[in-house]
C-alpha cells in the first residue's frame, strides 16, 4: 500500500503564521507538524511515501524529509498549484498511486492511542473499497459525519453538516483500493470549487464497499486548524511527552521499531541533531534497543 499525506492549503485560519511557510511544518511542541501523520503511515507498515505541497513549500519539504532513505523509506513530492481540495491528492498524486491501494492522510491530523498501529494496520490488511475512521466528538459540525444504523452499518456521510445526524466525525485519514483514482475523475467539484473526500468517500458507499472502523475512547485524535486547536495539540505532545518520558511521532525512533532502519542508523540520525533534548532522545533509544529495551512486544504504543 502506497501513502499520501496532504500537506498543501494556504493555512489562511492560521494567518499570519502561515502567511510565510507551510501550517504542516508548523511546530506541534518539539517537531514539524508532519512528522505525526508521517509517522502514522509508518507504524501501519507504509514505506512509499507521497508529500503533496503548495509549490512554493516543497524545497522545504524536501530539505526535512529529503527523498525518506535515511529512514528507511521512500519519499517522494509533488505540487498541487491551488488548493482544489483534499480528494485532489488522487489526481496530483495519481501516477504515483495509481494501480495500487492507497492510504491518505491529512497533514494536520494527529493520532495517539492504545493499540492504534495494531489496528490501523489490521485495517490496511483488507481494504475492499474504502475504509474510514469514525469517533465520538463534541462538535461535529466542524467535520466530515458519519450516521450508523443501531447495527452499527454506515449509512450516510456528510461534509460539515449544519445539523450533525450523529456526533461521529470521520478523522483525516482514510484507506482506498485501487480504484480511487477512477473514482476521483469522475467527480463534479462541490459549489466552493473543491473534490471533496466525503463525495469519495460517498461513492464508495453507494457501491456498498465503504467500511467503517470505530476508534475507540482510547485514540485521542486531534486537527491542528486554527489557532486554539494547535496549542491544544502542542499542550497534549507535551503533556505525555513530560509523564511519560517517551516521545510522539518521533520518525526516527520508530523507523527503527519498524526494522526500517537499524539501531545504528537511528543513533546517527540522533546524533545529527545531538544538541537538542530531541536528538539526545533518539540516540537514547537507539542504544536502549541495542540492548534490547524495551521488548518488542511493548513497543505498540509509539
Ligand atoms: O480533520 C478531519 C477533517 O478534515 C474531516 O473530518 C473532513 O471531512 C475533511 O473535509 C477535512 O476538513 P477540514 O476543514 O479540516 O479540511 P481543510 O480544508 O482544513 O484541509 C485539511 C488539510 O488538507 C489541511 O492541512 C490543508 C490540506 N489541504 C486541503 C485542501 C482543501 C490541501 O493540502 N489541499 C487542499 O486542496
Amino acid at each position: 500500500m502506497k501513502g499520501i499525506v496532504l500537506a498543501g492549503g494556504n493555512g489562511t485560519r492560521l494567518h499570519p503564521l502561515t502567511i510565510v511557510g507551510s501550517k504542516q511544518l508548523a511546530p506541534v511542541y518539539d517537531k514539524p507538524m508532519i512528522y505525526y501523520p508521517l509517522s502514522m503511515l509508518m507504524l501501519t507498515g507504509i514505506r512509499d511515501i507521497l508529500v503533496v505541497t503548495r509549490p512554493s513549500e516543497l524545497p522545504a519539504f524536501r530539505a526535512l524529509l529529503g527523498d525518506g532513505r535515511q529512514l528507511g523509506l521512500s519519499i517522494d513530492y509533488v505540487a498541487q498549484d491551488k488548493p482544489r481540495g483534499i480528494a485532489d491528492a488522487f489526481r496530483v498524486g495519481a501516477d504515483h498511486i495509481y494501480g495500487e491501494e492507497c492510504a491518505l492522510i491529512l497533514g494536520d491530523n494527529l493520532f495517539h492511542g492504545a493499540n492504534l498501529p495494531s489496528l490501523l494496520r489490521r485495517s490496511a490488511l483488507k481494504v475492499d473499497g474504502c475504509v474510514l475512521f469514525g469517533q465520538e466528538v463534541a462538535a461535529p459540525q466542524r467535520f466530515g459525519v458519519a450516521e450508523i444504523d443501531p447495527r452499527g452499518r454506515l449509512v450516510s456521510i456528510e461534509e460539515k453538516p449544519r445539523r450533525p445526524r450523529s456526533n461521529l466525525a470521520i478523522p483525516g485519514l482514510y484507506f482506498f483500493d485501487a480504484q480511487v483514482v477512477d473514482i476521483t475523475e469522475n467527480l463534479t467539484p462541490s459549489a466552493r470549487g473543491e473534490l471533496e473526500i466525503t463525495d469519495v468517500l460517498r461513492a464508495y458507499l453507494e457501491k456498498g464497499t465503504a467500511e467503517l472502523v470505530w476508534l475507540g475512547r482510547g485514540v485521542t485524535w486531534l486537527d491542528t486548524g486554527t489557532h486554539e486547536t494547535l496549542l491544544e495539540a502542542a499542550t497534549f505532545v507535551r503533556d505525555v511527552q513530560r509523564r511519560q518520558g517517551t516521545r510522539l511521532g518521533c520518525i526516527e525512533e520508530i523507523a527503527m521499531y519498524m526494522g526500517y532502519i537499524g539501531p545504528d542508523d537511528c543513533h546517527a540520525l540522533g546524533a545529527q541533531m545531538g544538541n537538542s533534548p530531541y536528538g539526545q532522545y533518539v540516540m537514547e533509544r537507539a542504544r536502549s534497543f541495542s540492548r534490547g529495551m524495551p521488548p518488542k512486544a511493548f513497543s505498540e504504543g509509539l
